[in-house]
This record gives C-alpha cells, structure tokens and sequence, in this order.
C-alpha cells in the first residue's frame, strides 16, 4: 500500500471515530461516495430502507465506540492501580460486591434492549405491506379523480437466473434483464424469486440483502430518497450476494434511477420495440439471429421469431453498458468506441466462457443448435470457430444487438 492510500484511509478512520463522536447520528457522512469511484458503497444509501439500514448501522457503531472506551479506560486504570509494585504478602482478598454484580448484569441487558428496539422496528416496517402508491407529506396516498393511485407503485418481478437477472415489470408488461429503471417519485416494490438455485438481490446503496428463492416470493419495497434531476440517471449497482455456483461471483445488475418524467419516458420506449435507422440492419440481423438458433434461448421485442426465456431479454441491448450480467464493460472508453463495444460482444457471442467462465451460455446454444440442425460449435470446445459461425453473421447479429438503442443508454 502506497504512502498515500495509507493516508486516505488514516482519514476515514478519523472521519468514522469523529462521525462516532458526534453521535447526533441520523446519517453517517459518505465516507465512500458512489459518485467517487465506489459504485458498491453501503456508505450512501439512496432509498428510505437503505438510510433505516444507515441508522441502525450508526446507532451500532456509536454504542460499541462508546463501551470500547469504557472497557479500555477501566483496564488501564485497573492495570495501573492494582499493579505489583513488590508489596510482600497477598493483596487484599474481596468477595464479591452486589452493587457491580446488579451492574454488570443490567448493563449489557439495557445496551442489547437499546440496539434491539430499532432494529426490530425497522425489520417489520420492511415487511409490511408495500404502499399502493407515492404519499403526500402526511403520509396519505396520493389518489386520482378515478379513485386510483396518483403515482402507483412500480411492481418488478426479480427472477435469480443462472447466472443472471431477469426483471418483469408486472403492470407495463415490460421484460428486461441484468439492467432495469426504476422513478425517484413512486414506491418500488420488488417481487424476489429464484428458478434452479438461491441467489440473494443486493443493491448496496438500496439496502439490505434479500434471498430470491425458488419457489418462494420475497419482498423489498422502497422510495428513491434522491431527486434525480432530469435527463442525468443515477446508475445504482448491484450483485448476487449468495454463492449460488460456479459463475456466482459473474452475477451482477444495473439500476437506473430516474427522475418521474423520465422514468414514463422509458416506459413507453421500452413498451414499444427498437427503432432501427437502417431497416438492412434489422433484417440481415434478425436473419442471422434465427439461423444461429439464438432465438431459441432469448427473447426481443420487434422481432416476431425471437420469443425464447432460457436466457436473457435482449431487446435494447445497446442501452447496456456492460454485458454476461453486469461483468463485461462494453464502452471502457466512452460510447463513441463503438469499435471495442463490438470486439466484445463478438468475443461473448463466440466464447463466452472467456468471458465468465461457467456461463450455460455455450452449453445451451451447443443443445439448441444441435436441436435445430445448425453446424456450430461442432467440436462441442463452447467455442463457435469462424468456420462453425461465419464473421460475417457474427458481425451482422453484433450489429443488429448494437443499434437496439433507446434515450436512455448507459454510461
Ligand atoms: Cu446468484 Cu450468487
């Protein structure tokens, strides 16, 4: 570790033990912003359940802080006071003290009442009822003139795939996966659920973790406590944080947080299928596509053919800053290096395992391709060669994927 990087973390710690200190304690200051380089921070919570994880995590640090430097003064003064300074003779023999015994007792009973209280009130606030819609300030839903929720809540089904993440919006009937938006004016109520493994949903910056498991509905539900400010998404991230196989490490997603306006906006895109500037795109993609059994596993809107659910929605890809679940970075350099975008889907499409090894990916192309008859990956290596997939198809289905851009691409 740099000299300086030790410094950088020598500041932390004093900003964590004078953060303790104060002890006023309804947030602690972002120690790890996620604007700063820490996308992963649990330090800079951004929803109502993420800032009452926040309090109870403070709450905690402040009352060990402050027994820590009880525990310590009382053994120094203990060490020095009662030292062996070579007086002949055995000490002075005590027999016990009920007053300290009463203490010592009631002592840890209040500070373990004090950390329980709160962290059971915010454990059944979370699981109750999800709100129908987004509230006024009096804590009443906000409702329309046709006796419905003014800004109904946002339903997401959240399925745990291998190795991925499958989001339905159950009301817009919109299906994405690894990357889904979410408004910064509504309640989020997310549906967890697993199809083969345990997987367990944890955007840091949400709140805490929560087990999608198979044959199981869990819950998180949740406000947007930042205004985002229109046409600037905030892009919340998020991983798999239960080993659930080989490729558990491989499994991450994207949250787009967007201001109301916006978020309607990326509804009614997304509802809707891509639009493609040069319809030859479309076709020599959409042929490609079929001919390589793709849509056999994955499903995108606009495209009749392609209606598969082994594997991930592929419509607007485009708007995807990375790929195989949140791993591969596609635009390392920005959006205009459209050129390593497309080096790397080609890699993924003909060797995902170079990518994420234990992706089922090749395995289930290599079965739906034999299936349907088609000559790839004859060797059976996972890897399509050019002379078992054409450059010229690969780069016609990279193109296709490519173009499938919406107004709200990742950066
Ligand atoms: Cu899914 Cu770990």
């Amino acid at each position: 570790m740099s000299t300086s990087s030790v410094h950088a973390w020598l500041r932390r710690a004093m900003a964590v033990v004078a953060a303790a200190s104060l002890a006023g304690c309804d947030a602690l200051p972002t120690l790890w912003p996620a604007k700063d380089g820490y996308p992963y921070t649990t330090t800079d919570p951004i929803s109502d359940f993420g800032l009452l994880s926040q309090h109870i995590y403070v709450t905690i640090t402040v009352v060990v802080c402050v027994v820590f430097v009880l525990v310590t003064i009382l053994l120094a003064v203990t060490l020095i006071k009662f030292a062996d300074r070579g007086t002949p003779g055995n000490p002075e023999q005590v027999h016990g003290n009920i007053a300290m015994e009463i203490g010592w007792t009631i002592a840890p009973i209040g500070i373990v009442l004090f950390l329980i209280v709160p962290t059971i009130r915010t454990i059944f606030l979370q699981q109750d009822a999800a709100p129908i819609g987004a509230k006024d300030e009096n804590g009443q839903v906000l409702m329309g003139e046709d006796g419905k929720p003014l800004r109904p809540a946002v339903e997401i089904k959240v399925i745990g795939r291998r190795w991925w993440w499958q989001f339905e919006y159950v009301n817009e009937g919109i299906a994405t996966s690894n990357q889904f938006a979410i408004p910064d004016d509504r309640p989020v109520s997310l549906f967890l659920t697993s199809d083969t493994v345990i997987h367990s949903f944890w955007a840091p910056r949400i709140g805490g973790k929560r087990d999608a498991i198979p044959g199981r509905v869990n819950r998180i539900w949740f406000n947007l406590t930042e205004d985002i400010a229109q046409g600037q998404p905030d892009h919340i991230r998020g991983e798999c944080a239960e080993y659930c196989g080989e490729a558990h490490s491989l499994m991450r997603f994207e949250i787009l947080g967007l201001d109301g306006a916006d978020f309607d906006k990326w509804v009614s895109e997304y509802k809707g299928a891509p639009t493609f500037a040069d319809a030859s795109i479309k076709q020599k993609g959409e042929e490609a596509f079929s001919a390589a059994g793709c849509t056999g596993c994955h499903s995108i809107s606009g495209f009749a053919g392609a209606k598969g659910t082994q594997g991930p929605n592929l419509t607007f890809l485009g708007d995807r800053r990375f790929l195989a679940a949140g791993i591969k970075d596609m635009y390392p350099n920005g959006r205009a290096d459209q050129a390593t975008a497309r080096a790397v889907l080609t890699q993924w499409i003909t060797n995902p395992n170079s990518i994420k090894p234990g992706t089922t990916k090749s395995a289930n192309a290599s079965r739906a391709l034999d299936g349907m008859n088609i000559p790839a990956d004859a060797n059976g290596d996972g890897i399509l060669s050019p002379e078992e997939f054409a450059p010229e198809k690969v780069d016609a289905i990279v193109s296709y994927l490519l173009s499938q851009t919406s107004s709200f691409p990742l950066q």
